[in-house]
């Protein structure tokens, strides 16, 4: 079903994001047939370029990200004729004029006004687009992460969206929640009667939460030093699962209602700070090693220093202090360059009560549920089943698994696809409210304070491995162990 007409603009159109992520997923939603024949985006940027140089960049971008056999029919080109280019500067007075009268026929659409920049231009965006009569009741606003890099200054830019654009038409992404899976979690705790019962402490044991990548920081590397893996990774995505596996259950699937529940799971956090933050977090810096069979440097020298504490690998084991988790640990993990590219959470239930079955059988292991995000998506509950055969019994423990990509076979849409047409929508269930990203910092900043405060470093590991041993050690002590393999 095609959404309503709509205009895009997209600032920073040339950049990384634009490229390859938001031309191919809004690429993906004309081919679906679900862009309105009057829908249009206007790619602005600071680089000087005409409509027809930036048919190209973008006509690359759908060849670099989009599987050929999608880009040979007529739509590839009904799709570049939706695009427009501005020469834009965000903190000046060029090319606001041009856009405004861009959008000025199209007054009775509804106006996107994507910011894929930097965030020292969410401000003077937001004050043009208002000076220039582009930020009026039928305009939206999307903002990338980071939001800030601590409580204040996240506050600060809050503060600057908020003065031109009200909560009901700000989409901070935050891309996770746009991922199939993620929704699933929501399906699987909310559509099935078997879950909710036993999703406690008296169930529960512990909760996992894994986003590993087997990629370095790369070309990035000038930004992820100012950021590191906990305002990178953790601030935003790690918090934003574990919010969807702790909170309660929303009365409906209402914007407010599911962000009120979120909300109250990221203030329930036990916090973390100088006293505890040994105890209870570890961060690393991986060195060199391999990866999928090659040498890959370590992080410092695709940095170009030879001194940086950035951390490129965080463990965490947190709590929520409520009724429901009181004392149920939840282990966050993440890191660049780690063994595989593998996220998901891992819902580790209490072993049986007594067990008939021992010694003869071997041991009962606990189930567990484990939502696998990526790769290869999809849900594994591990049973204790009885191994075939007429002998004796003997216990093993067996997943009923369920891989999307058997189960539905279709194509698993990117984040932004979902994500770009819920904006149009006017559906900001999977968008961050401003009161969730500083609740979110108000538990994060007080571990950077933490970490700045003491003079150790972060624990190198090699590149290729899970990170750093005392990672191992952080779950090790209390019994457990990472579960890397679903
Ligand atoms: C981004 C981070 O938000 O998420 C990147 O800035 C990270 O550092 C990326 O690589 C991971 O996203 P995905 O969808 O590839 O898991």
């Amino acid at each position: 079903i095609p959404v309503d007409p709509f205009v895009l603009t997209v600032f920073g159109a040339t950049g990384d994001l634009a490229r390859r992520k938001l031309l191919p997923a809004l690429f993906h939603r004309d081919l679906a047939g679900q862009l309105p024949q009057r829908a249009s985006i206007i790619g602005a940027s600071r680089r000087v370029m005409s409509r027809g140089q930036f048919l190209d960049f973008a006509r690359q971008a759908l060849v670099d990200h989009v599987p050929a056999t999608e880009l040979s029919g007529p739509e590839l080109q009904r799709f570049l004729d939706r695009l427009n280019y501005v020469v834009l500067d965000a903190e000046g007075d060029e090319g606001w004029r041009d856009l405004a009268e861009l959008v000025a026929p199209q007054s009775d659409l509804i106006h996107v006004h994507y910011l894929a920049t930097a965030p020292s231009l969410f401000q003077p965006i937001c004050e043009r687009l208002s000076r220039h009569g582009m930020a009026a009741g039928n305009a939206r606003l999307v903002v990338e992460k980071p939001i800030g890099k601590n409580l204040e200054s996240a506050r600060l830019v809050n503060a600057a969206i908020g003065a031109v654009f009200p909560e009901d038409r700000v989409y901070r992404i935050d891309h996770y929640l746009g991922k199939e899976t993620v929704q699933n979690l929501m399906a699987l705790r909310f559509a099935n009667a078997l879950f909710e019962p036993l999703w406690n402490s008296g169930h529960i044991d512990h909760v996992q939460i894994t986003v590993a990548e087997s990629l370095g920081v790369e070309e990035r590397a000038g930004y992820y030093d100012t950021a590191g893996a906990m305002r990178d990774m953790v601030q935003n995505h790690l918090l934003q699962l574990l919010c969807l596996v702790a909170m309660e259950p929303p009365a409906s699937l209402d914007a407010d209602a599911v962000r009120d529940e979120k909300l109250k799971v990221l203030r329930a956090l036990k916090p973390i700070d100088e006293l505890n933050a040994g105890q209870l977090t570890v961060r690393g810096q991986y060195r060199a090693g391999a990866s999928r069979g090659g040498a890959v440097p370590g992080y410092l020298e695709e940095l170009g220093s030879t001194d940086s504490a950035t951390e490129t690998f965080v463990a965490v084991k947190a709590e929520v202090a409520n009724w429901r988790w009181a004392s149920v640990p939840f282990y966050l993990r993440t890191g660049k360059r780690l063994a595989s590219r593998v996220s998901e959470i891992v819902i580790g239930f209490r072993p049986v009560p007594h067990s008939m079955f021992m010694p003869a059988a071997g041991p009962v292991s606990p189930n567990r549920l484990v939502v696998r995000l990526q790769p290869d998506e999809g849900v594994k509950l591990w049973l204790m089943i009885k191994d075939p055969g007429p002998g004796g019994i003997r216990l093993s423990l067996v997943p009923l698994d369920m891989s999307f990509a058997e189960a539905f076979n279709v194509r698993n849409p990117d984040a932004y696809e979902r994500l770009l047409l819920d904006v149009v929508r006017g559906n900001q269930t999977l968008f961050m409210r401003r009161d969730e990203v500083e609740a979110a910092w108000r538990w994060v900043d007080p571990i950077l304070e933490a970490w700045r405060a003491t003079s150790e470093r972060p624990k190198p590991y090699t590149a290729g491995t899970w990170g750093p041993s005392a990672a191992i050690a952080l779950i090790e002590r209390d019994g457990r162990t990472w579960l890397d393999d679903g």
